[in-house]
């Protein structure tokens, strides 16, 4: 595709967006989680869960696609292995206006394995290039890759430089790598994101060795003292996931202070909540159901007094008939009280 001026601002700010990112994480990045995300940083890039190409393509299941103007700057991610899907699932997705198109060559689920999609593919740098390379004749929006350092017996040192030099050949700048192997065989999704461990010099390694290719690091990464050490090694950005989405306070409520240089004084987890309810009256009045938001909200309050609570009211409430945002604001109010005890 053409380069516009208007493409190259646009892929300039969502490269310093992907200083941090919210990593992509099925059943819980959902439109409602990045909404909320969006509300505790303005400048993180945020990637959604993994929409399948076939899906898409050959499912018509458009709806995946759907979601809020506040979100921006947000990522598309993608899985499959058909060039010709894939272009046609980047192009809807891009058409919706999604930021950057993201492939998925690190999930390890079996689902995924039988449709010959995620860390399967990091056997197959040729196959992940011509879906790259097809990808981006067909949208004007970035195409990223999100990889493992290897699967199975494949050596980490020796695979890993192959494959990012194959999918850097075919045109992607900006690769995230969860700095573990994916073992196909014998472990969970789960133990997948736990047991393989964690090679961070690695990644670091490739970012010395391929200097123009933008490089996030993922995996294990659980507060921002630790993301602040990872960018200041070299690397160009900094993925979470878990701790982001257990603690998002912790992680995002400081991020643009610190990682992105605004100046303007963090929120509160207060305030977001509060911000939250006309979203959540907007999505019960749509027909939505008060927890599919309010589940993303439970860590809200982590670590803090109340948190236990908060928790409690929203998990245990939010599924009764007629539950709206006085539940949230109750809660709420719950952890002020809870907060004034403590400090007393
Ligand atoms: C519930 C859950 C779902 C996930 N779904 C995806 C996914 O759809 N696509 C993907 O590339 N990675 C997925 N992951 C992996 C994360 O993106 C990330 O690589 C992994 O959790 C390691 O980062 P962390 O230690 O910061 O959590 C998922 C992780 C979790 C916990």
């Amino acid at each position: 595709m053409q380069e516009t001026n208007a493409n190259m601002d646009r892929k300039s700010l969502i490269e310093k967006a992907s200083r941090l990112s919210v990593a992509p994480m099925m059943d819980w990045t959902d439109r409602h989680c990045r909404y909320l995300h969006r509300l505790m940083s303005r400048d993180a890039l945020l990637y959604t869960e993994m929409v399948t190409a076939p899906a898409l393509v050959r499912g018509g299941a458009l709806h995946l696609l759907e979601h809020d103007p506040a979100e921006h700057p947000v990522a598309l991610q993608l899985g499959g292995s058909d060039p010709a899907e894939l272009a046609r699932a980047a192009r809807l997705g891009a058409g919706a206006g999604y930021d950057e198109i993201n492939l998925n060559c690190g999930c390890p689920s079996d689902r995924v394995q039988s449709g010959t999609f995620g860390a399967v593919l990091m056997m197959s740098p040729d196959l992940v290039a011509e879906c790259c390379a097809a990808m981006i004749a067909a949208v004007d929006v970035e195409v990223t890759v999100k990889c493992r350092i290897g699967v199975d017996a494949q050596e980490p040192r020796e695979v890993l430089p192959a494959f990012l030099e194959t999918v850097a050949a075919a045109g992607v700048r900006r690769v995230a790598i969860h700095a573990r192997k994916a073992w196909l065989q014998g472990l969970s999704p789960k133990e997948n994101r736990d047991i393989p461990p964690l090679d961070y010099p690695l990644v670091q390694e490739m970012k010395r060795a391929f200097p123009a290719l933008h490089v996030s690091i993922n995996g294990g990464i659980g507060s921002l003292d630790e993301a602040e050490a990872h960018l200041a090694q070299g690397l160009d950005g900094v993925m979470v996931g878990r701790a982001a989405y257990h603690d998002p306070a912790a992680l995002l409520l400081q991020a643009d202070r610190r990682i992105f240089g605004r100046t303007a004084a963090p929120r509160s987890a207060e305030a977001v909540v509060h911000d939250m309810l006309p979203y959540i009256e907007r999505h019960l009045a749509a027909g939505g159901k008060l927890g599919q938001v309010t589940r993303h909200m439970l860590g809200l309050f982590t670590g803090r007094p109340g948190a236990r609570a908060w928790r409690r009211q929203l998990s245990e409430g939010a599924h009764r008939p007629g539950a709206g945002p006085e539940l949230v604001e109750a809660a709420l109010a719950h952890v002020a009280d809870m907060g004034r005890a403590a400090a007393e």
